[in-house]
């Protein structure tokens, strides 16, 4: 399969390079050269997406059998690179995102559940419209494309810095604030479990929330299997939510993963996505993601901090002060 990838150096669109590559695909990856290295045997077309006359330079007359965007910011530049595709490309898949629904959406809920407005040609305003824009500017081009939305994306070059930061944490040692109900179901997906999805399922179009299934990885079998991978002398120190969120803990970034089990984002991590497993998603386990998330910060040590998004993590004084009262009672 000839396979263009808009972006793919950074972390979900690495994945689906390497996926793809693995596969055999003949792979074309179009970026600016600025935030990372693609693998040798990637045809590079070097362009800043947001400039037109470049983006159809670059894209010159290519053909392709499928396309995947992960475009994250101006509706109107997905529009840009989907109409200039249109006609040109078999099949097109665009990770979007479940941030488009109208929160709080209610545990359980599915693909149906109502999104936020949007513009396919309108420029950055926020995340969920833009996603949204994103994901209408490329039904418009190509109403067959695949439309993918992940929850929490975790796995090897991740560049939030939410797994990475749990691992650090663990890492070093001792006693570890760990949030809420140990049993805790968690929704996740590999960012390879959902770049492997997006090339099977782009010929076939649709649209997908995409995360594991209840039973899959509870809170503390992701925490432990940080313990694990990092061989740390670490103790997970169990909080109730209500005691983080009394002492002003934020959830989801302060403590990444977490989110209150009610509240705007409870349904965050318990999204109805048996259409994606009925259509194929595997979800592997996640130790393996945890272990390779560890070695890859071994080998290759931290991505620079990205600047358009909020930094996670919980202060030390913080979580001094939240363990020293729970261990107190
Ligand atoms: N992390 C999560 O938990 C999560 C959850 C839900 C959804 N998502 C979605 O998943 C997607 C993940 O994206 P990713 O960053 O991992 O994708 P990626 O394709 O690996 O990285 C982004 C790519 O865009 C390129 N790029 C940036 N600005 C550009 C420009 N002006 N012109 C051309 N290329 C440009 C970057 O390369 P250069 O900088 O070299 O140009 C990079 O290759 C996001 O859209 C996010 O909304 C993530």
């Amino acid at each position: 399969m000839r396979l263009l990838v808009l972006g793919g150096t950074r972390f979900v669109g690495r994945a689906v390079v390497e996926e793809a590559l693995s596969r055999g695909h003949d792979v074309t990856a179009l970026h600016r050269g600025v935030t990372g290295r693609l693998p040798d045997d990637v045809r590079p077309l070097d362009a800043d997406r947001t400039d037109p006359g470049a983006l159809r330079a670059a894209l010159g007359d290519g053909e392709w059998d499928a396309v995947v965007d992960t475009w994250a910011g101006a509706p109107r530049v997905a529009a840009l690179a989907a109409g200039l595709l249109r006609g040109r490309v078999g099949a097109a898949a665009y990770v979007s995102s479940r941030s488009v629904y109208r929160w709080p959406v209610a545990p359980g809920a599915d693909e149906r559940a109502p999104v936020v407005d949007a513009d396919p040609r309108a420029g950055a305003t926020h995340y969920a419209a833009d996603k949204r824009g994103g994901e209408l500017a490329w039904q418009e081009a190509l109403p067959s494309a695949l439309l993918l939305r992940p929850g929490l994306v975790v796995g090897p070059y991740e560049d939030l810095g939410r797994l990475p930061w749990w691992l650090d944490r663990i890492a070093r040692g001792g006693e570890v604030l760990a949030p809420g109900r140990p049993q805790r179901w968690l929704q996740l997906v590999d960012a390879r479990d959902l770049a492997a999805f997006a090339l099977d399922r782009a010929a076939n179009g649709g649209l997908y929330d995409v995360g594991s299934l209840p039973g899959h990885a509870s809170t503390e079998e992701l925490l432990e299997a940080c313990v694990d991978a990092t061989g740390a002398e670490s103790e997970l120190v169990w909080v109730d939510e209500e005691d983080l969120l009394a002492a002003g803990v934020e959830p989801w970034t302060q403590l990444p993963c977490w989110v209150p089990s009610t509240g705007e984002l409870a349904g965050l991590m318990e999204g109805d996505t048996s259409a994606a497993h009925a259509a194929g998603l595997v979800c592997r386990p996640v130790e393996e993601t945890v272990s390779d998330t560890w070695a890859w910060l071994q080998r290759e040590g931290r991505p620079a901090p990205r600047a358009d998004r909020p930094p996670v993590g919980l202060p030390r004084d913080l979580e001094q002060r939240v363990l020293g009262a729970a261990l107190a009672h």
